[in-house]
């Protein structure tokens, strides 16, 4: 069975991050996702609430598991015996990360390879953080993040916004 980890933050999960997931499942036969618990980013949702709006997400999809995880991503890959990550790159201002990303799993044990996927055009623009500071002031997020992702923004800004 081919599986991949798609690490993150998901802060929150995008209809970008939905896009490079689902077409992962057409090279693997079972994704986890992974949700980044421990880390001195600052996050708007707590990692629980993250992973099971990604569960609320991907439910259609039996072959996506979500779990969250601490620690170092290498660990957790050799801990669950997986061997391919999955990123997307949005642009070319992502490569530079990824790129130290991935040397560096590869440093920390080096049976792992890491799979990128280009966004597709209309998610490219994509961003979690710039989704979550215009939800935050009131603008209109729908088309980009999932229905479940959308209710749960609106339900916590409801009355916050400007
Ligand atoms: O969605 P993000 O914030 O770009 O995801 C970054 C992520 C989760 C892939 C990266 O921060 C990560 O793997 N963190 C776990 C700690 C770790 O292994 N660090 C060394 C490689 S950066």
């Amino acid at each position: 069975m081919r599986r991949a980890i798609y690490p993150g933050s998901f802060d929150p999960f995008t209809n970008g991050h939905l896009d490079i997931a689902l077409r992962s499942l057409r090279m693997f036969d079972k994704l986890t996702i992974a949700v980044l618990k421990n880390t001195t980013k600052k996050f708007l949702l707590s990692p629980d609430a993250r992973a099971e709006l990604i569960r609320e997400v991907v439910k259609p999809y039996p072959q996506i598991e979500v779990e969250t995880f601490g620690g170092l991503l290498a660990d957790f890959c050799r801990d669950k015996n997986i061997y391919t990550i999955v990123r997307g790159l949005r642009a070319v201002s992502d490569f530079d990360y990824e790129h130290a990303i991935y040397l560096m799993n590869n440093r920390l044990w080096n049976h792992i390879d890491t799979v990128f996927l280009m966004s597709s055009s209309e998610n490219s623009f994509i961003s979690s953080s710039i989704v979550k500071e215009v939800a935050s002031l009131g603008g209109n997020i729908e088309d980009q993040v999932p229905p479940e992702v959308f209710r749960h923004l609106q339900k916590l800004y409801q009355g916050k916004t400007p």
